[in-house]
């Protein structure tokens, strides 16, 4: 009968496009079709908000890099930190289907989670490894990058124990000062690669720190190609070479040599014009923003002028207003820093929050948005009647980035699969 605290009018269906969907954020498993009830209730019993996540816009969005780095440029799909909140499992599935045949993780923890989820494609490990890591990443064909002597003989010892030869991705640090080898000991790490027995130096990588700045963006190319210069002297010569992230496959084409790395463009968000970088050396790929979050209006409040709403009384009608209050709140990654500035989408109007975003509990204005009832859906991030909030928005109003946003929408606020 669903949720006991939640029973909304028939006429309020969730979408029929409901197809799959995952119980919860972590376990990952897809549990097959779900038959959505016509009962007007949630689509996912006890969860009051929730995440749709279109694998078809995933797939487009695959598809717009695909034709815009062409068939010759390798691309590593990067579905780390649970592909930035979208569900890793479900969207590496959906890519795999469309072709991709790499995904970019952080480390072996995320690689095993797919292996297990099934997923067959190669996956690179781009944090590398821990100590004591290695024949896990032997035996479950992950490939790791590497960038310290003993990732090299470390690897080298639990490769040959399998007898078998591992690729693996060196990383050059060309500016970031995060990971990676410095020019200074490239020497060295040749040295090791090439009197190794059981590895194969199958790619090279650095990672931008910028491409806005065009000036550090070169510095950082220029590095780039005299540690590739390096690597030839010693005859070793990687297929992959590889630097180019989101921004820099949208701006920057000159970047993408072998392989590509893109992240946030898939899952529908591009680089924004601004602090040099031109919107003419944007490419505007047909991206479309692949998660929607959603809600429904739980109550609704007639409140006099001159009431203070919410922790705080931080907002205070100034006319006889309509509250509609919403059952998300921080602890599911709607910002805090959203109280009085964040709007929603309801009955296809805006309705700004007003007072303070509370652990589980919003309140928005509603009081011009005519017809309001219990049960209504709001859209947090998303779009209707030509209206959007995405999570652009959200990043400028949090002084955050897109990604954030992204990955900090919470365990409790279930993934629902739209497409396949
Ligand atoms: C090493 C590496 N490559 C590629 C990416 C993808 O970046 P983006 O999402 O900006 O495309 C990331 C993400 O931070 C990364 O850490």
């Amino acid at each position: 009968m669903g949720h006991p605290r939640f029973s909304f009018p028939e006429s309020v269906v969730p979408s029929p496009h409901l197809v799959r969907h995952t119980i919860g954020y972590g376990s990952l498993a897809i549990i097959g079709k779900v038959t959505v009830p016509r009962l007007g209730r949630l689509p996912v019993v006890g969860s009051p908000s929730w995440a749709e996540v279109s694998l078809d816009a995933l797939r487009q969005n695959f598809r717009a890099v695909r034709q815009h780095v062409g068939e010759n440029v390798a691309i590593c799909a990067v579905v780390k930190a649970d592909a930035y909140g979208h569900g890793a499992a479900a969207c590496a599935g959906a890519l795999e289907s469309e072709g991709a045949s790499w995904f970019g993780v952080t480390g072996t923890e995320e690689a095993m989670a797919l292996r297990r989820a099934g997923i067959k494609a190669r996956l690179l490990l781009m944090t590398g490894i821990w100590k004591g890591e290695e024949d896990e990443v032997v035996a479950s064909n992950l490939t790791p990058t590497v960038w310290e002597p003993w990732h090299i003989e470390a690897l080298e010892r639990a490769a040959a124990r399998r007898q078998i030869v591992l690729p693996i991705h060196l990383k050059l640090d060309t500016g970031m000062t995060r990971l990676g080898a410095s020019k200074e000991a490239l020497p060295g790490l040749c040295r090791s690669l090439a009197a190794s027995q059981h590895l194969r130096l199958e790619g090279v990588s650095t990672h931008f720190a910028t491409v806005r700045d065009l000036e550090k963006a070169r510095k950082q190319e220029a590095l780039f190609h005299e540690g590739l210069a390096i690597l030839e002297f010693n005859h070793l010569r990687p297929a992959l070479i590889h630097m180019a992230n989101s921004a820099a496959l949208v701006s920057r084409p000159g970047t993408w040599k072998t392989m590509v790395r893109p992240g946030i463009v898939l899952y529908g968000y591009s680089l924004t014009a601004g602090r040099a970088v031109q919107a003419e050396d944007i490419a505007a790929l047909p991206l479309q923003p692949v998660l929607s979050w959603k809600t429904r209006v739980i109550a609704l409040k007639d409140v006099a002028a001159g009431e203070a709403i919410g922790y705080g009384g931080t907002f205070v009608t100034q006319q006889q207003s309509r509250i509609a209050i919403l059952p998300v709140g921080y602890a599911d990654g709607f910002h805090r820093l959203l109280s009085n500035r964040g709007r929603v989408i309801v009955r296809g109007e805006y309705a700004p929050v007003v007072g303070c975003v509370s652990m589980d509990l919003t309140t928005v204005d509603v009081t011009y948005i005519p017809g309001i009832e219990p049960g209504d859906e709001v859209a947090l991030i998303g779009e209707s009647n030509g209206k959007s909030v995405d999570a652009h928005e959200h990043a400028r109003l949090c002084e955050t980035i897109p990604y954030e946003i992204l990955c900090s929408i919470s365990k409790r606020v279930p993934r629902v699969y739209i497409g396949s």
